[in-house]
C-alpha cells in the first residue's frame, strides 16, 4: 500500500469513486448524473432531480408520479415527534432541532437489511417527505403556533413555503423556491456529504446517516454561511460602507462570508443562477436594499481576491432570495438541508453498493512511553 503524504482538510484525496455529481471548478461546471445544472435549473422540478441522483436516471412520467404520490403520503409527522419538538427551547437552532428530528426517526422505523430495495426506497421517500414538515413545524411552534398540515393539492416546493408561512404561495415565489432545491440538491464530495458517507460506511441506520449530515451542514464554513452572509450585509448597511468594512476585514484577515471554494476558483455556477432568481423575485416583490450593498461587495472581493481565485460561492445570493421568499434566516441552513438530503441519499445508496468502512489513519506527533505521575505528585 502507498502511504499518502497527509493533507489539511484531505485537500485533493479522492475518498470514494461516484457517478453522482461533477465540478470543474476552473470552469464552472457542475452536472447531475451528467446534465448541467442550468438544465435542470431550467427544466426539471426538486424531486424529478432527486429521483434522477438516488436512482441514477431521469424518471419515466409513471415512475414519478409514483414517487410524488409516495411522497405526499409520507409528508405527515408521528404526534410523537411533534409532542418532542414542543419540549425543544424556542431559542435553539433550528438545525439542532432538525438533527435530533432525523435521528429520532430511526427511533420508529426498525432497521432492516440495507440490500432490500424496499428498504431503501421507505427510508429515501420517509426522509425526503419529512424534513420540509420537520422544518416548518419547529418554526411554528417556536412561535407557539400549531404546526400546519401538509397539502396534498400543493407540490412539494409550495407545500413547504405553505406551511411555513400558514398561507398559499404566489406561483412564481414557488417556482423559485423549486429552483433553489434542484441547485442545492448535490455537490460532489462537500464535508457534510463525507460526514453522511463515513456514517454509511459502519452500516448505521439511514437515519442516522442524514443526522449526522445535518449536523455538519450547520457549521459556518459549510451551510451555515448563508445566515453569516445576511448578518454581514446587514452589518455592512450602506453601499458606501463596503469598501472600509472590506479593507477592515482583510486586514484583520478575516473571512468574507458567501466567498471562496474550495474546488471552483470562479464564481459558483449556482450563485450565477440565485443572482438571477434575486432578480427576478425583486422585480415583482419590490427591490432589496441589501442587493445593491452585495453586488457591490463582489464587485470590491473580485478586485482584491479575485487572483486568488476568490469569488462568490452558493452561498452569497441564497440568502437574499430566501428572504424575499419569507425564510427566516436562521432557517436558510434547514432549507438548506431540505434539498441536500437528496444528494446525501445518493451517497448513502452508493457507499452501501461498494461498502468498506472509512478507517482512515494519522500521523502521530505525541510522546511515547511516558511515566504515569499519581495525582498527589502533580
Ligand atoms: N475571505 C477571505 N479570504 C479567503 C476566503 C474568504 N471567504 N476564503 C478563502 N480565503 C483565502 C484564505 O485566507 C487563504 O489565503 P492565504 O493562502 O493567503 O492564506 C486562501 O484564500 C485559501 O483559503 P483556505 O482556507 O485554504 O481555503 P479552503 O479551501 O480550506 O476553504 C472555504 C474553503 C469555503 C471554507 C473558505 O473559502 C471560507 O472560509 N469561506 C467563507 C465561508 C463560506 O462562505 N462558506 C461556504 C462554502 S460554499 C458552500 C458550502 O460548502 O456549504
Amino acid at each position: 500500500m502507498t502511504v499518502c503524504e497527509f493533507r489539511a482538510g484531505l485537500e485533493g484525496v479522492p475518498v470514494t469513486q461516484s457517478s453522482i455529481s461533477f465540478v470543474d471548478g476552473q470552469k464552472g461546471i457542475l452536472e447531475y448524473r451528467g446534465i448541467p445544472i442550468q438544465e435542470l435549473a431550467e427544466k426539471s422540478t426538486f424531486l424529478e432531480t432527486a429521483y434522477l441522483l438516488i436512482w441514477k436516471e431521469l424518471p419515466t412520467k409513471e415512475e414519478l408520479e409514483a414517487f410524488k404520490n409516495e411522497i405526499r403520503y409520507h409528508r405527515r409527522l408521528k404526534y410523537r415527534i411533534r409532542d418532542m419538538m414542543k419540549c425543544f427551547p424556542e431559542s435553539g437552532h433550528p438545525m439542532d432541532a432538525l438533527q435530533a428530528c432525523a435521528a429520532a426517526l430511526g427511533l420508529f422505523y426498525s432497521r432492516r437489511a440495507l440490500d432490500d430495495p424496499t428498504y431503501i426506497r421507505e427510508a429515501v421517500v420517509r426522509l425526503l417527505a419529512k424534513i420540509p414538515t420537520m422544518v416548518a413545524a419547529f418554526q411554528l411552534m417556536r412561535k407557539g403556533n400549531d404546526p400546519v398540515q401538509p397539502r396534498d393539492d400543493l407540490n412539494y416546493a409550495a407545500n413547504f413555503l405553505y406551511m411555513l408561512n400558514e398561507k398559499e404561495p404566489d406561483p412564481l415565489a414557488a417556482k423559485i423556491f423549486e429552483v433553489c432545491l434542484v441547485i442545492h440538491a448535490e455537490h460532489t464530495i462537500n464535508a457534510s456529504t463525507f460526514s453522511a458517507m463515513v456514517t454509511a460506511s459502519t452500516l448505521t441506520d439511514p437515519y442516522a446517516v442524514i443526522a449526522s449530515a445535518v449536523g455538519t451542514l450547520a457549521g459556518p464554513l459549510h451551510g451555515g454561511a448563508s445566515e453569516e452572509v445576511i448578518e454581514m450585509l446587514e452589518e455592512i448597511g450602506s453601499v458606501e460602507n463596503v469598501r472600509p468594512y472590506l479593507d477592515d476585514r482583510l486586514q484583520r484577515k478575516a473571512r468574507i462570508m458567501g466567498f471562496g471554494h474550495r474546488v471552483y476558483k470562479v464564481k459558483d455556477p449556482r450563485a450565477i443562477i440565485l443572482q438571477e432568481l434575486a432578480e427576478q423575485l425583486f422585480e415583482k416583490f419590490g427591490h432589496d436594499k441589501y442587493y445593491d450593498i452585495a453586488t457591490e461587495l463582489e464587485r470590491a472581493v473580485e478586485e482584491k481576491l479575485g487572483g486568488k481565485g476568490i469569488y462568490p460561492n452558493v452561498d452569497f445570493y441564497s440568502g437574499l432570495v430566501y428572504r424575499k421568499l419569507g425564510i427566516p434566516t436562521d432557517l436558510f441552513t434547514p432549507v438548506f438541508a431540505i434539498s441536500r438530503v437528496a444528494g446525501w441519499l445518493a451517497h448513502w445508496k452508493e457507499q452501501l453498493n461498494e461498502n468498506r468502512i472509512f478507517r482512515p489513519t494519522q500521523i502521530y506527533t505525541g510522546l511515547h512511553s511516558v511515566p504515569y505521575v499519581s495525582i498527589d505528585d502533580r
